[in-house]
């Protein structure tokens, strides 16, 4: 497991070329330096597995070193651990290029071995102790959380600043944020994932009276299915509305998301010297993507806009 700081993009030198001037880009984040300041927390959260929280975390926290902040990050879903997993790879991948690569400060935090009466305690320790190792000394902590409804997620849910939900443009994704009449698509009532971001917010609020910023990203978009789209724009809209989210695009449906996995790298990886990976038009408009969704969560000045995902 990655445990501790191995390094950020000033340390370990070659930044992106493309990517933006660092530091300056970063200008809705709290400028105090690191160490007086609490790292503002995004969580990755949707009780629907699958739905692309592993690839978007991964992908947020090389973007927003690779724009000069300090990144921890945590997983809690060490069932899976898909993004320590994507973090050990990234490793070998600089072990074996001698390549270095910018690395956030990460934690995996694992579920309760103890009774269930004495597990949610444990849980909620272990998750504060990790998260209180990294609020200090990091702009921002990125958390990944599992495809389910566990004790660590809620928690995690609770801390959010930003709360990023990325979900496949399906009805049976939004089924898990409300219930929909299917002719006219009004909503009928909040389902189970809403209702747990509705508990958690007020966690949150009587904690420190703060609130969460909850920004649902659609993935994997694709250039067809120009009704179903249509159909999912009108009813998200309408949630947006009464559940007090935002909206923005998310990653387009594309296999070189899938592939980096085990070389540990992203897209915003592929110029770096030492990789050999010829740029195509749908990497580049995969960069673009991810480089919307930092300005969505505050980062980045808004990139021109990505052209439409092509088929692969
Ligand atoms: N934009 C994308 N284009 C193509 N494939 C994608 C994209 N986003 C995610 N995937 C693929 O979809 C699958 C699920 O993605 P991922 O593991 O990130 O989802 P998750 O929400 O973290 O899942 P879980 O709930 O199981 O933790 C993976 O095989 C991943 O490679
Ligand atoms: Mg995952």
């Amino acid at each position: 497991m990655i445990s501790d700081s191995t390094g950020q993009t000033g340390l370990f030198g070659a930044a992106d070329p493309d990517s933006g001037p660092h530091g300056a880009s970063a200008a809705n984040f709290d400028t105090a330096p690191a160490a007086q300041q609490r790292a503002r927390i995004i969580v990755l959260g949707n009780e629907k597995g699958g739905s692309g929280k592993s690839t978007v975390a991964m992908h947020l926290v090389v973007g927003l070193l690779r724009e000069g902040l300090k990144v921890g990050s945590i997983d809690v879903d060490s069932r899976q651990a898909t993004l320590t997993r994507y973090l050990e790879n990234r490793a070998q991948t600089m072990e074996r290029l001698k390549l270095p690569l910018p690395l956030p400060d990460h934690r995996l935090v694992t579920r309760s071995k103890l009774a269930p009466s004495e597990a949610v305690a444990d849980e909620t320790q272990r998750f504060e102790a990790a998260l209180g190792e990294l609020v200090s000394g990091h702009d921002v902590v990125v958390i990944d959380t599992p495809g389910s409804d566990q004790t660590l997620s809620r928690v995690a849910h609770s801390y959010a600043d930003t709360l990023v939900t990325p979900m496949n443009d399906s009805f049976i994704d939004l089924d898990l944020i409300a219930k929909v009449e299917p002719v006219t698509l009004k909503i009928i009532c909040p389902s189970a994932y809403s209702a747990m971001v509705w508990d958690q917010k007020k966690v949150r609020a009587k904690r420190d009276g703060k609130s969460i910023d909850w920004l649902v990203l659609r993935n994997r978009l694709a250039s067809v299915e120009a009704r179903n789209k249509k159909n999912m724009t009108q009813a998200l809209d309408a949630l947006a509305k009464r559940f007090g989210f935002r909206q923005a695009a998310g990653l387009g449906d594309r296999v070189v998301f899938r592939e980096l996995f085990l070389a540990g790298l992203t897209l915003l990886d592929l110029r770096e010297r030492g990789i050999v990976t010829p740029l195509t038009m749908s990497h580049i408009a995969g960069r673009q993507e991810i480089r919307a969704i930092l300005h969505a969560v505050g980062v980045r000045e808004a990139p021109e806009p990505a052209p439409p995902p092509t088929a692969l």
